[in-house]
């Protein structure tokens, strides 16, 4: 059972606007220190406090209020002395909009083969000069209290979804309340920085149960579902963040990490989760890849090479919109002739994909307040599966 202690201050309101009368789907805005966020949301990942090809001001105008950095690699560089001088990385990188941090172990395990998890801590080796290096919950705490980020996520145990081991998986789990337990100690901003509690427990539901049970009662201000994204079925998937969501207060914002492809968002938001981050959209980005609504265009192949149309029909990004609106009115020809070969495609791309990404959410969000979201779903998979394009 939790500790017994005084309910922590949060720095974040949740108001749900509305319910989905036939899926768990919520509409809702969560009220942070740096402005207002509609959700259900998808947050681009700046993990080097830039999104890679993006200057600030093209960020904003993609209408993107929260975006993620990452403890791990901000924490190396420029490091905690360096944010602590500048006063965190809102002004580090100009950016006056929300930020949320992930802890840096998931990071830690999935850049380095070399790390390994003991209870104090991840241990691991420098990737700068080789040396032993441990982030323990009270570091991690600690660099999310000097960054500054207005959500910030509790070390976790994560291991992969698809471990065979179930004893490793209950210790990761059960170690990752213990770490919840000394990341609410170390907090030292918990009126200004709302911090995460992240679910662990594999794909065993009866884990991921008792994880809910723990995490909930030690009422943080919003609760993470981890460990997903990492390979697993489809189903095991579903069946961990329904599982997961039936179990958490409906009061509070629930993030799935590490999702995804606009597919899984749109079902987990089916399941009741309401945050998102990935990597993918602008990696993919700079791999020549623009997402719409019929799925993915490799902009590379050759038979984009004489098609004038924009990179979608319709999108308001500014590579895609018209001159006449004030946009670039780039075609699918001119993308596919400067992709790979000049980095401000790849530039180009990623204000598609993150206007893409955040078109999607809006266009969702709606569904769930006209309470037409089971339409919106069979529309969206007959777009991308349903063959008559
Ligand atoms: N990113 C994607 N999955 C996870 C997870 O389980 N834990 C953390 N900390 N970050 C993640
Ligand atoms: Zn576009």
């Amino acid at each position: 059972a939790a500790p017994a202690r005084k309910s922590m201050p949060s720095a974040l309101t949740f108001d749900r606007h509305a319910k989905c009368s036939t899926t768990k789907a919520r509409a809702s805005t969560l009220h942070l220190p740096h402005g207002s966020v509609p959700l259900p949301i998808f947050m681009p990942v700046a993990t080097q406090a830039s999104l890679k090809g993006l200057t600030y001001d093209q960020l904003r105008e993609t209408g993107c209020m929260l975006c993620l950095n990452n403890t791990y690699h901000l924490g190396l560089k420029p490091g905690q002395a360096v944010l602590d001088a500048v006063g965190g990385a809102h002004k580090l990188q100009g950016w006056d909009r929300n930020l949320l941090t992930d802890s840096g172990g998931f990071q830690m395990v999935s850049l380095l083969q070399l790390a390994t998890v003991t209870e104090e801590g991840v241990r691991f080796l420098s990737p700068h000069d080789g040396s032993p290096m441990l982030l323990t919950p009270e570091h991690s705490i600690s660099l999310q209290n000097s960054i500054g980020s207005d959500i910030i996520m509790q070390l976790d145990d994560v291991i992969a979804t698809t471990s065979p081991d179930h004893a490793r998986i209950k210790e990761a789990m059960d170690r990752s309340v213990r770490w919840l337990d000394r990341c609410i100690e170390e907090h030292k901003y918990p009126e200004r920085q709302n911090l995460f509690c992240i679910i662990q427990g594999g794909l065993d539901l009866e884990l991921r149960k008792q994880c809910c049970e723990e995490m909930v009662a030690r009422d943080t201000p919003g609760i993470a579902i981890g460990g997903l994204s990492g390979g697993e079925a489809k189903e095991e998937f579903c069946k961990v963040v329904n599982t997961c969501t039936d179990i958490l207060p409906e009061h509070k914002p629930r993030y799935v990490m590490g999702v995804g492809y606009p597919e899984d968002i749109v079902v987990a938001v089916a399941l009741g989760a309401d945050m998102f981050d990935c990597v993918w959209p602008t990696r993919t980005a700079r791999f020549g890849d623009a997402i719409v609504s019929s799925g993915t265009l490799k902009l590379s192949h050759k038979s984009f090479a004489d098609d004038f149309g924009p990179v979608e029909e319709g999108c308001t990004c500014t590579c895609c919109r018209p001159t006449d609106q004030g946009g670039l009115g780039l075609t699918r020809a001119y993308m596919h002739h400067i992709t790979a070969k000049e980095t401000v495609g790849a530039h180009l791309l990623t204000i598609h994909n993150v206007h893409y990404m955040l078109t999607l959410m809006g266009k969702i969000r709606q569904a769930i307040l006209d309470d037409q979201y089971p339409a919106f779903l069979r529309k969206f998979f007959s777009d991308i599966y349903g063959g008559d394009k």
